[in-house]
């Protein structure tokens, strides 16, 4: 197994690894070692199955399906589609997911450890990922913002806080009726200890995150859009491209991450499975 830096300061390419075979358990330990320490981790160029790729998912914990539950993969519910493609006029997958920055799962109680995806077809332009690294943008903040910071407690709830257009490309993916009766108000700290690596991290201060308990609403609101702005500047950025067989795997307690917007003639299907935390973990 040999690593190449993916950009500077985080993100990592790991070479010499055939993800359709198991993983010895010490190998696994210095993958898992290198993923937390380096947030993205990417293995190119794989040929795997839903099973084996689930397989791979299972390594870093227990894997929970979509609330958006109509793009399923049909062999594994844990596996979400996500696609641009259209079968007999109806669509095949999730298209325009989280094409604003954001942390996956945020919106739950128990939110996301990580998430995988698995590059099935690439578009010929666009189609990246961008990740924030919210360790640097939380360690750069004066003394005297972070003690503010301290203690607060964010109110999360599916959705995106600047746009909820439900006609927009740039929307949360849309949820039917039974599926928002499902979603409710959870809370997380704005400065969260990362429940790995016990750094701290700013947390979803872009998406899922409307208020701040104990504050009043535009006070925090304004807070809340101070450290979006701060948390998603170009320094902090990390801009992956896609291959078709590419494994990506990211840490979602320490980045926020957007996809980036495709032409919708031009297909592109990635699989995803996301990853929880486990119950219990500081939040
Ligand atoms: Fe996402």
């Amino acid at each position: 197994m040999e690593f190449r830096n993916l950009g500077e300061g985080f993100g990592l390419e790991a070479r010499g690894i055939d993800l359709a075979q198991p993983i010895p358990e010490e190998a696994f330990r210095t993958l898992w070692n290198a993923f937390f320490a380096a947030q993205v981790l990417v293995i190119r160029g794989q040929k795997l199955s839903a099973t084996q790729f689930l397989s791979f998912a299972r390594r870093f914990g227990r894997p929970e399906p979509h609330v958006i539950d109509q793009f399923h993969h049909p062999e594994h519910a844990d596996i979400l589609i996500l696609s641009n493609r259209k079968k007999d006029g109806k669509p095949i997958g999730l298209a325009d997911a989280g094409t604003y920055f954001h942390t996956d799962y945020s919106y739950l109680d128990v939110p996301a450890r990580c998430t995988t995806l698995y590059s099935v077809e690439v578009p010929k332009q666009g189609g990246d990922t961008l990740f924030a690294n919210q360790y640097a943008a939380y360690d750069d903040l004066p003394a005297g913002f972070k003690a503010e910071l301290a203690g607060l407690v964010a109110l999360h709830h599916y959705g995106n806080r600047d746009d909820q257009d439900k006609t927009s490309r740039t929307v949360a993916s849309v949820l039917n009726e039974t599926q928002e009766g499902k979603m409710g108000w959870v809370k997380h700290r704005v400065a969260r200890k990362h429940p790995i690596t016990g750094r701290t991290a700013l947390y979803a201060v872009s998406g899922s995150s409307f208020g701040i308990e104990g504050m009043a609403e535009d006070e925090a609101r304004a807070l809340l859009d101070e450290l979006k702005e701060h948390a998603t500047q170009e320094k902090y950025r990390l801009r992956l491209k896609y291959g078709v067989g590419d494994v990506v795997i990211w840490d979602n307690a320490s980045l926020l991450h957007s996809a980036t917007l495709v032409d919708p003639e031009d297909p592109r299907t990635l699989w995803r499975i996301t990853i929880k935390e486990e119950r219990g973990a500081p939040s």
